[in-house]
């Protein structure tokens, strides 16, 4: 049977980070795919290399070891120029501390992508009013972040990371700056924009409650991979070399 192509494919992925000469040794051996159109969540205890494994599968930063496919396109011969333009052109962010610019409105902050990627400014006033009103911000347009609530902001990264019609969005601790109903909203609307846009959705988090949501849930302790669950899988996390196709 024909499978997809995946979105993003890890073989053997190692990083270790130097600090004063000291080796911290973050991710060993990783090994995964991140299917096509599901939300696929990452769940890990804090220190356990998320961030450090979603930097390397959206292109931030790269493996000291392995290879890592994204959208088909092998990243390693890529030099640091076409890496970041690959970046801009296929993977959205969304961040734990929303990282919008404080001194543009939410629809300016939308936009900004968009006028980097040198879109057409019609092109980029739909878009972006578009965006706004899907995820529930019409009457915020003219809002600056900072008289926004955190809920609030986080909606504007989310529509910010679609502007670029990128074909996976990451996501790093998207709630962990937001009270739990307001999370529960955030992880709701993530996955409206995930079948709406018809993306690839991976996002991290510690709290295992958010497993529920996810199509496919990756479990990370100690930079390795514990085993991954598919929705609808009753049994327990699986041991790592019990994973079928991994
Ligand atoms: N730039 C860095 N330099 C040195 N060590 C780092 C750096 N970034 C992260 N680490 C270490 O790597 C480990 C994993 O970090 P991280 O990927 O941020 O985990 P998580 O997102 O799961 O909390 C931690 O022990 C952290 O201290
Ligand atoms: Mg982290």
């Amino acid at each position: 049977m024909n499978q997809p192509q995946p979105v993003a494919e890890l073989v053997g992925v190692d990083k270790t980070y130097r600090l004063d000469a000291v080796d911290v040794p973050v991710l060993h051996n990783i090994k995964l795919l991140v299917r096509p159109g599901q939300f696929t969540v990452l769940l890990g205890p804090s220190g356990s290399g998320k961030t450090t494994l979603l930097n390397i599968i959206g292109c931030i930063d790269r493996p000291d070891r392995g290879q890592v496919t994204v959208g088909g396109c092998d990243t390693g011969p890529l030099s640091d120029d076409e890496l970041s333009d690959f970046r801009a052109r296929n993977v959205g962010f969304i961040f734990q501390n929303f990282n919008l610019l404080p001194v543009l409105t939410a629809y300016e902050n939308v936009e900004y992508p968009m006028l980097l990627a040198g879109l057409a400014p019609k092109v980029r006033a739909e878009r972006a009013t578009h965006l706004l009103k899907s995820v529930g911000l019409a009457d915020r347009a003219r809002n600056l972040p900072g008289q926004l609530s955190g809920g609030q902001r986080q909606r504007v990264a989310i529509a910010r990371a679609l502007a670029l019609r990128p074909k996976l969005v990451i996501a790093d601790e998207p709630t962990a700056n937001l009270d739990s109903r307001t999370g529960r909203s955030i992880l709701a609307l993530m996955r409206r924009m995930q079948q709406q846009y018809e993306i690839s959705f991976i996002f991290s988090s510690h709290d295992r409650a958010v497993i529920r949501e996810a199509d496919d849930t990756i479990f990370l302790k100690d930079g390795v991979i514990r085993g991954i669950r598919r929705r609808g899988d009753a049994s327990p996390v699986p041991p790592p070399d019990s994973v079928p196709g991994r």
